[in-house]
């Protein structure tokens, strides 16, 4: 698939922006997630979040939030309170959808960056994290895993190293070992695909002037998401504080 001139030229000024961050003894990922912050910084920008994007305290949630609730008002929340249609991961589900994907797979898509929310060092680890109990474990294993699967081509798949990456880094890359171990485990597991098709669709979603139909996408996610009676937050799960620290991202106490 060709990337056409005007989102070529979106990934590429980002991650010139990016680069010039750089310092030195950053590794591979380190970098890679720096250019992720400046396109997801710059998607935020043309929906007319601000320069600081998503640093002013967010939107109050209700007692009992449901996984729709944190879509609405957390990951793809716009200013105006309504719903940030050029949102990275809605774009990823919405070409999942498009292509007529699983409904598994573009449920991982339009959840596989939230670990962002939480922290950005491993986020596909935090993502996973986040969810598991909560989704069928094909979905949360497979968030898990397109974070060391971005890293490596698939020619099966058509998935080449994206040429932003390889723009910056050069041809000669040579990702994290963890990274590599993860991949390589990952590749001869039966739930490789999910994972993969992640990255394939990870790559595209980087359109400024998207206008995503969101209804369908929220339809699937709420159907194959266990939203607990007390609200996600209020279960005493293992993993109920991640939802907390995402309401109430700045609490000091
Ligand atoms: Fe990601
Ligand atoms: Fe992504």
């Amino acid at each position: 698939m060709e990337l056409n001139r005007k989102r070529r030229d979106f990934m590429r000024n980002a991650a010139l922006a990016a680069a010039a961050t750089f310092t030195p003894g950053m590794t591979f990922a380190q970098k890679a997630d720096a250019v992720e912050d400046e396109l997801e910084r710059r998607l935020m920008l043309a929906q007319g979040m601000g320069m600081g994007g998503g640093t002013t305290e967010p939107p109050p949630m209700p007692e009992k939030p449901t996984i729709t609730d944190f879509m609405r008002l957390r990951f793809y929340d716009a200013p105006d309170g309504g719903i940030r249609q050029n949102s990275h991961m809605l774009q990823s589900a919405n070409l999942a959808l498009k292509a007529g994907y699983d409904e598994k797979v573009v449920v991982a898509c339009a959840l596989h960056d939230t670990g962002h929310q939480i922290r950005r060092v491993d986020h596909g680890h935090w993502g996973s994290n986040l969810i598991e109990g909560y989704v069928d474990e094909e979905i949360s294993w497979a968030i898990k895993y397109h974070q060391s699967l971005r890293f490596f081509p698939d020619p099966d798949y058509n998935y080449e190293y994206p040429e932003m990456y390889i723009r910056i880094f050069g041809e000669d890359y040579v990702p994290d070992e963890y990274q590599k171990a993860h991949h390589d485990y990952a590749k001869g597991h039966e739930w490789y695909h999910t994972a993969r098709v992640i990255t394939v669709n990870d790559v595209y979603g980087w359109d400024e002037d998207a206008v995503v139909d969101y209804e369908p996408i929220f339809e699937l996610v709420a159907k194959h998401f266990r939203t607990p009676p007390e609200g996600l937050g209020f279960d005493n799960s293992h993993n109920a504080h991640f939802w907390r620290s995402i309401i109430w991202p700045n609490r000091p106490l």
